[in-house]
């Protein structure tokens, strides 16, 4: 199926559908220079595939993981447009997770004042979250996404195809961000999530960018509603920071934390059943200190997003303190 995601002048199609990256060429207008982007950990043929459909293709292949999100790498690909004659008519395609979209999402912003990009999101987790939105960032001094853009993408192919040669924990944590939807907005996908087998990954996956679709289309700079699509991030970026587990993992903490007791027990189950943690054993003053790092304070308090019942949540500004005994309660 292919969804619009309506952005006036900036509107793009987000293609979902098994098997689509073998289509890149008719769908992606690839008859220029092309960056493509990826990790030593994504099966180099989605590379050559968009590679053999392109005019002129360049591969930069980054380390994986979310240390190569760095101003290093960010230069590096710059250098490597700039030496290829790249021009404001030339394109980037990410093809990978997160953090190879996030980057080469903002080496487009940011090259010749910004050029057209395409993202190939081939994990659950990017595809269900950041590879529509247009955000893009590098991180920086220690803080996650601290350099970035808003940069939406020209389209985005999501070939659900790729999710098969994905580890189980990769799964599950991409399911973390489609239990993230369901609970900050759809009931009926919050449902799903908490009975084995009544939906298939990709209709989840559909639904939840379908939440998606909705709050960026509202609010495309994060001035407000946008803020719900943090719910489980502002504990849960810190949980990341200090144990180093899945971005995915790390969510699911933070959001058991930050709901009523009735949404917990039933929070619990579909994360169980995702096979996602439900407690964790960590220095929680280090989570507090990380998570003070990471948010930014406004007025001494701090956004964060709450659920009472699954499928609608409200957006509460805490006392760092509030926050610390949510932290406690993991
Ligand atoms: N990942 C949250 C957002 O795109 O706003």
């Amino acid at each position: 199926m292919t969804m619009r995601i309506e952005l006036g002048e900036r509107s793009y199609d987000v293609i979902i559908e098994r098997g689509c990256i073998e289509k890149a060429p008719s769908l992606l207008n690839l008859e220029r220079k092309v960056l493509i982007v990826t990790d030593e950990g994504v099966p180099k043929e989605y590379a050559d595939l968009i590679s053999k459909g392109s005019k002129e293709a360049h591969i930069a292949v980054l380390p994986q993981g979310e240390g190569s999100k760095n101003m290093a790498h960010l230069e590096n690909l710059l250098c490597k447009m700039l030496q290829e004659g790249f021009t404001r008519s030339d394109c980037v395609v990410a093809v990978g997770g997160g953090m190879v979209g996030d980057i080469a999402g903002f080496a487009a912003a940011t090259y010749m004042r910004g050029i057209d990009f395409y993202n190939v999101p081939t994990t659950l987790l990017s595809q269900a979250d950041s590879s529509i939105g247009g955000k893009t960032a590098v991180n920086l001094g220690g803080t996650k996404n601290i350099a970035g853009a808003f940069w939406q993408p020209k389209a985005v192919l999501i070939d659900t195809e790729t999710i098969k040669t994905l580890p189980k924990e990769q799964i599950a944590s991409g399911m973390a961000e489609i239990i993230k939807a369901g609970m900050i907005a759809d009931a009926e996908l919050f449902g799903m999530t908490e009975n084995p087998g009544s939906a298939s990954i990709d209709e989840m996956l559909t639904r939840s960018l379908l939440v998606k679709k909705r709050v960026v289309e509202s609010d495309e700079r994060e001035g407000g509603l946008r803020k719900i699509l943090n719910f489980g991030h502002t504990i849960g970026h810190g949980i990341e920071s200090v144990t180093g587990m899945l971005h995915g993992h790390a969510v699911a903490l933070g959001m058991t934390v930050m709901c009523s007791d009735e949404a917990r027990a039933r929070l619990l189950t579909a994360l169980e059943i995702a096979g996602l943690p439900t407690e964790v054993d960590c220095d929680k003053n280090e989570v507090y200190e990380a998570m003070l790092r990471d948010k930014k304070m406004k007025d001494g308090k701090i956004d964060a997003v709450w659920v009472d019942e699954p499928g609608t949540c409200e957006i509460v500004e805490l006392l760092p303190e509030e926050l610390k005994k949510r932290i406690e309660m993991l």
